[in-house]
């Protein structure tokens, strides 16, 4: 049995996006530019709606998936096909943006704060221009996996125990856990041994514990550990009641061309994006 090492600590950094929300950013910046398949990962924390009311007017994807998680307040979503339908807390919107989607993103929060998590999931090429697809899940269809002194929120994939998340029929096969730890309990995974995997820790601090014999990592609040090739992962919570996503998924090792909210495989394909977008022809 290989436990898989901590390969790398990433600390998110400040970053602007939308009409100027800020955010912190672990994957797609500076420390970190992509974990193939995972293009991008924030955190988005406020105070209150306020201070992030700004949010994400119309704007594009094609060639990949976002995934939008809230912990607290909301997020209401419009797309220009006329979709529309607002994420609470506790709630994922997993949106395969496949050939394109004009949406916004507006934060909303009836006093206290707002909290979520948008990842980026890569699209094979083969998928990369698939019609537009929405999976969204209320806080109560999110299964809840009681574990020793730990609780998994099981968003998407399957778990040790057999709990199975509700998002479906995802191409890189990913894993999405919300992991809540007691005090040092410890939360064990396997995973196929070339996944992509990390942890990002939202709250508290837990060890990424590797091969026997090695030094526990510590990863404190606002940090990922990027986990290496192997067969299973081994967490242990902190003192201060940890708080973790778990995220693993299968790579695609395809080239990747990449310009703001287009992720395609050519330079000529995001041309072409950029083109469809300008022309309004995006997702017709
Ligand atoms: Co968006």
């Amino acid at each position: 049995m290989s436990d898989r090492p901590v390969i790398q600590i990433v600390r998110g950094v400040p970053a602007l996006d939308g009409a100027g929300v800020r955010l912190s950013r672990i994957i797609g910046g500076p420390g970190l530019s992509q974990l193939d398949p995972f293009l991008l990962l924030d955190e988005i924390r406020a105070g209150d709606a306020a201070e992030a009311s700004a949010g994400f007017p119309d704007h594009p994807h094609r060639g990949f998936e976002t995934v939008t998680y809230m912990l607290a307040g909301r997020m209401r979503h419009e797309d220009s096909r006329g979709n529309a339908g607002i994420i609470s807390a506790g709630g994922v919107q997993w949106m395969t943006a496949g050939r394109g989607i004009v949406h916004s993103e507006m934060p909303e929060t009836d006093s206290g704060a707002l909290w979520g998590f948008q990842l980026w999931v890569n699209l094979p090429a083969a998928l990369k221009m698939t019609a537009a697809r929405y999976q969204e899940f209320d806080a109560a269809s999110i299964p809840k996996e009681q574990g020793p002194g730990t609780t998994a929120r099981v968003i998407a994939g399957q778990t040790d125990a057999g709990t199975l998340g509700p998002v479906l029929g995802i191409s890189t096969e990913p894993r999405y856990l919300d992991v809540e730890f007691a005090d040092d309990a410890e939360f064990l995974q396997h995973t196929h041994t070339e996944d992509a995997a990390l942890v990002y820790v939202y709250r508290g601090s837990l060890n990424a514990l590797g091969a026997s014999g090695a030094a526990p990592v510590r990863v404190e609040t606002g940090c990922a550990a990027i986990l290496g090739a192997g067969e299973r992962v081994r967490l242990r919570g902190g003192e201060e009641g940890a708080g973790a996503l778990f995220l693993s998924a299968r790579p695609l090792r395809e080239p990747i061309a990449r310009y703001g909210p287009f992720v395609m495989n050519t330079r000529a394909e995001l041309q072409q994006a950029v083109l469809d977008f300008q022309t309004g022809r995006l997702s017709s």
